[in-house]
């Protein structure tokens, strides 16, 4: 399977230090837990450094229909260029987060809200994670992914090694809809210039849609989510894979182990090294 090789923007192929205390092994032990990690392998004799931690190895995975895609190493850019690429990154996002502020195309959804919800993390991502909308915490917060959903998303995200700053999360929907019912596809049309925008300005490697509505709105497809894991998609320069939405895991825990091994094959895939192989690994 293609790897891709660290890139110098956040979040790219290095290891992060494993807990050492009783009590921070306990901790990260339970957060893997929830995470859908439930085997971790025994450490090798002369492997008990942190650094030194078996890791997830592309060539370890189970065989999937997984077509590789082809990622191209990013140049090295110079110092002065990645400032002003930050820079207007930054601002292209600023400028699209005042506008979703204002934003009155779904009346029925303006009314009803008491935040829009841009998105949050690292505007210079190599990894977005796209969930469908906000639910109530989200609405109350303007914050994606906080409620008992995001906890999850936060959990998984960490058992991949990485953290929420490193990342990027955004939503289809920027307004939370009554009852947390579906998004309408007249809702998804209004919005889909916001999150493609969006998409745009951080210019991802890597797209990780969060279940079926965020899978079909990307993709403009209307297969299910069951038939879109488990493949890679293209998205503009970025790799698009799909996993089952948190809120479906915390539903039915059973499917956390499918989803720890869709984010092992992307963890893979961006050469992003794992402090443990998951179940079966
Ligand atoms: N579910 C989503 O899809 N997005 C959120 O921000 C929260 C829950």
């Amino acid at each position: 399977m293609a790897r891709s090789t660290a890139g110098d923007r956040s979040g790219g192929g290095r290891k992060r230090a494993v807990p050492r205390s009783p009590r921070a092994v306990k901790q990260r032990l339970e957060s893997l837990a929830d995470a859908g990690v439930l085997d971790l392998p025994r450490a090798k004799p002369g492997l008990d450094d942190p650094e030194e931690t078996p890791t997830a190895d592309a060539a370890s995975l189970p065989a999937r229909a997984i077509p590789p895609a082809s990622v191209s190493p990013k140049a090295p850019a110079k110092r002065g260029a990645k400032v002003s690429d930050a820079a207007s990154r930054v601002a292209a996002l600023e400028i699209l987060r005042t506008e979703v502020a204002g934003c009155r195309a779904c009346v029925h959804l303006a009314e009803a809200r008491t935040n829009t919800v841009f998105g949050s993390g690292n505007p210079a991502a190599r990894l977005c994670f796209l969930g469908e909308a906000p639910g109530a915490d989200e609405d109350a917060s303007g914050e994606p992914f906080v409620g008992r959903a995001g906890q999850l998303l936060t959990k998984i995200i960490e058992a991949c090694t990485l953290t929420r700053d490193e990342v990027y999360i955004l939503n289809v929907l920027k307004c939370r809809p009554p009852e947390n019912r579906r998004p309408e596809p007249e809702e998804v049309a209004n919005c889909r210039g916001y999150f493609e925008r969006q998409i745009e300005a951080i210019r991802p490697e890597f797209i990780c849609c969060l279940g079926t509505s965020a899978a079909q709105s990307l993709l403009r497809t209307d297969e299910t989510i069951g038939k879109l894991r488990g493949r890679w998609f293209d998205y503009g320069p970025a790799t698009v894979i799909c996993t089952y939405h948190p809120s479906y895991l915390l539903r039915n825990p059973a499917a956390k182990r499918d989803v720890w091994d869709d984010m092992q094959h992307l963890m893979a895939r961006m050469g992003i090294e794992m402090p443990h192989k998951g179940p079966g690994g």
